[in-house]
């Protein structure tokens, strides 16, 4: 019997995202009743809401901004080593009464990353921003052998203070280093954009000379068109390779998805059926 199982993404606000859309392709495929839903939950209510879901069938919950932070401290004992490095869970599920966390973002990074075959392994990373969105990725680009990674931030302390973390999970190998965004120096094999800039429109103050032609660029938002404007900057220093990061989207539900339900899905069919949607609705 193929019983409906119930699943929500919570945010706030929530009303862009494409959860819904990607878990009812992922659903398609695998063949399963999924009923995956957005809740827009008060700051306060975070808490009672996510117990209140468990308690009455849910069997899954993505989490968003801004509650990725308190997701991992409901989760308290019961997290992932991939949540515990992150400091932050986006996943949520219950067993034996108890609520579980883990944090698939950095691994939908890392997953889309190989999927376009960007090597990782012995590269040197600059990650672009010190919020939530670069705790939860992080440690999954140390994981994956990178030979440096440096966060640069507008307000230099908040990188300094991720960078000090992230040396805590890191692969001895795996160099960390930090600063603001005047003492940049160097070229770097990957560059990626973990703030919020894009959605504004603003263009960061990223010299040109970071990027080499050979250089990736990957920005962790994503929009219809596939562009942004730290990718168009990324091209104007002559960058081949840009990405936004749809894919990542698509990789981290995949992961969640997997979790809820321990069946693999494949995400690369899924990821183009809505980068064609996505581009079709504008
Ligand atoms: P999130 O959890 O999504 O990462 P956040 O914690 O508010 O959100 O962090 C947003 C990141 O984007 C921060 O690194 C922020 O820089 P500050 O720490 O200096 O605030 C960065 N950011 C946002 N808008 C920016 C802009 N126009 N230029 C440079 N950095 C920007």
């Amino acid at each position: 019997m193929n019983e409906l199982r119930k699943f929500a993404v919570i945010g706030n606000p929530i009303k862009h995202s494409l959860s819904p859309r990607l878990h009812a392709l992922l659903a398609q495929q695998t063949g399963l009743a999924v009923e995956y839903t957005r809740q827009c939950v008060a700051p306060d209510n975070f808490r009672d809401y996510v117990t209140q879901f468990f308690a009455t069938g849910g069997c899954g919950l993505n989490i968003t901004l801004p509650f990725k932070g308190e997701a991992y401290a409901l989760a308290a004992s019961h997290v992932s080593d991939r949540a515990r490095a992150a400091g932050s869970a986006n996943t949520l599920w219950q067993e034996n009464g108890q609520i579980h966390g883990c944090n698939t973002d950095g691994l939908g990074l890392v997953n889309d990353m190989l999927r376009q075959q960007i090597t990782l392994a012995q590269s040197r990373i600059l990650v672009v921003g010190a919020g939530g969105a670069t705790r939860g990725v992080v440690p999954a680009l140390l994981q994956a052998g990178c030979a440096q990674l440096h966060i640069v931030n507008r307000t230099e302390d908040k990188a300094h203070a991720l960078a000090a973390q992230a040396t805590a999970f890191s692969p001895s190998h795996a160099r960390v280093s930090a600063s603001g965004f005047s003492s940049l120096q160097g070229t770097w094999d990957i560059v990626i954009n973990a703030t919020a800039s894009s959605l504004s429109g603003e263009t960061l103050p990223l010299p040109g000379r970071l990027f080499r032609a050979d250089s990736v660029a990957y920005d962790m938002l994503y929009t219809p068109s596939g562009d942004t404007p730290f990718l168009q900057q990324a091209r104007n220093a002559s960058v081949r390779h840009t990405s936004d990061g749809l894919g990542m989207l698509v990789y981290q539900g995949a992961e969640s998805f997997r979790i809820w339900n321990q069946i693999q899905p494949d995400p690369a069919p899924v990821l183009a059926a809505l980068r064609t949607e996505l581009s079709e609705s504008v």
